[in-house]
């Protein structure tokens, strides 16, 4: 059993502006884990740089807001390589959000790096659309997706701890 699998589970969601899906990730998880009293650590970060120390997206924020969720408060973050030792578990949005964590990926990780919705049965390799070019619609679309799959994270978590696999 290594390490991780006693640790407390700490999971990053990771997206490539980290101001619209995985801030969103990042809220709906936290408050999915608080109401199932389970121990979690979160972030959220981009694989590109465009908006390091910006808050998220204002449609992002209104779409959490609307289910209760004040994401508000949380600042662009890119992906660093200490990130692979710090978190239990890394979950890229979409494709090009998983290439760009591999390519980043050093040699001394220790997370496990998968597709957020590899956690919800039947959508498996699948990704979160990216709603940055679309409308309110869009992004209300993304947080049920995301609010689906985090339920199911929380559900594994609860289960299996740190060494959940997915
Ligand atoms: P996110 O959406 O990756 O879900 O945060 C985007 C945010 C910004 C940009 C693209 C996607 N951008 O090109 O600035």
């Amino acid at each position: 059993m290594s390490q991780n699998d006693t640790a407390t589970p700490s999971v990053l969601f990771v997206c490539l502006g980290n101001i619209c899906r995985s801030p969103m990730a990042e809220g709906a998880f936290r408050a999915a884990a608080e109401k199932a009293v389970l121990d979690v650590r979160v972030d959220s970060v981009g694989t590109a740089d465009y908006h390091i120390g910006a808050p998220p997206d204002p449609r992002a924020i209104a779409a959490a807001r609307s289910h209760g969720v004040d994401i508000s408060g949380l600042e662009g973050r890119q992906l660093a390589a200490s990130d692979f030792r710090e978190f239990t578990h890394i979950f890229a949005l979409d494709h090009a959000n998983l290439e760009g964590i591999r390519s980043r990926e050093p040699r001394h990780s220790t997370a496990q790096v998968a597709m957020l919705l590899d956690a919800v049965p039947g959508q498996r390799g699948e990704a979160i659309i990216d709603p940055y070019h679309g409308d309110d619609a869009g992004f209300e679309a993304c947080w049920q997706s995301i609010d689906e799959a985090v339920e199911a994270l929380v559900a594994r978590f609860a289960k299996d701890g740190a060494a959940a696999r997915f």
